[in-house]
């Protein structure tokens, strides 16, 4: 695994932009697999002025969500869907029958929905690249400790943890328990991957998953088996 520290979140957005704009300038209809949070958000805010300044093209770009909650309808204020369309979707020229994200809405069957995903996947031939963030608890998208390293896309519970940290986004209403989420397998099988970090929160988690034993326990140690990372992290992140 390759491992950038950068000075801080300006440069790792920078960095991690300017990886993702590399390869979509090689290969227009490349297949990403994008992350949601807070961490790759200045990521977005690049891209997005690529398209502006630069005119990056999206048009053929393909994308797949790594997860999103279940129960919320796609249009709720905190879904990945809403997220995806305020930060990036909508602000570049994507074309909409290029974007895939999990629909976790209400009366969605979770396990056709997964099934449906992971074959959307295997139809497009698989994820060029994937980016992901990482929870403190090392979870990555939304496989929390315990994930098997062979999982694919399915329905999932929660860690309390994960549901406390997103309560904050979601004020008075409860926020979700459960979510859709790609596997550990699914994400493992992208030909490259791209793992995120920022600030001391991910310290632990980031030293864990670098450079402490492969396990279930640490779902983003799983990397250090993959032939083809790079993780790029600020210098609070990487501080262990
Ligand atoms: C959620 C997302 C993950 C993300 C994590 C960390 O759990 N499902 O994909 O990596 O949060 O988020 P943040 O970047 O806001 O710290």
């Amino acid at each position: 695994m390759r491992v950038l520290v950068m000075p801080d979140y300006r440069t790792l957005s920078k960095a991690a932009a300017e990886l993702f704009t590399k390869a979509l300038r090689i290969k227009p209809n490349l297949k990403a697999g994008l992350p949601t949070g807070n961490t790759p958000l200045g990521m977005y805010e690049e891209l997005v002025r690529s398209h502006r300044e630069d005119h990056l093209d999206f048009s053929e770009l393909l994308t797949f969500n790594l997860d999103e909650y279940l129960g919320l309808p796609a249009a709720h204020p905190e879904s990945y869907h809403t997220y995806m369309s305020r930060h990036l979707f909508d602000q570049v020229n994507v074309s909409a029958a290029n974007l895939h994200i999990p629909d976790g809405s209400p009366g969605t069957d979770p396990d056709a929905e997964s099934a449906r995903y992971e074959k959307s996947i295997q139809d497009a031939g698989g994820i060029d690249l994937l980016i992901v963030g990482i929870g403190a608890n090392a979870h990555i998208a939304f496989n929390e400790p315990g994930a098997a390293f062979d999982s694919r896309t399915r329905r999932v519970d929660l860690a309390p943890e994960t549901i406390r940290n997103a309560q904050q986004h979601f004020g008075s209403e409860q926020a979700p328990t459960e979510a859709i989420t790609m596997g550990m397998g699914t994400i493992l099988e992208a030909r490259r991957i791209v793992l995120l970090a920022s600030g001391e929160s991910k310290a632990h988690a980031v030293e864990r998953a670098l450079h402490g034993p492969v396990t279930t326990s640490v779902p983003a140690s799983a990397l250090q088996m993959h032939p083809n990372v790079i993780a790029i992290v600020d210098e609070t992140a990487g501080g262990k």
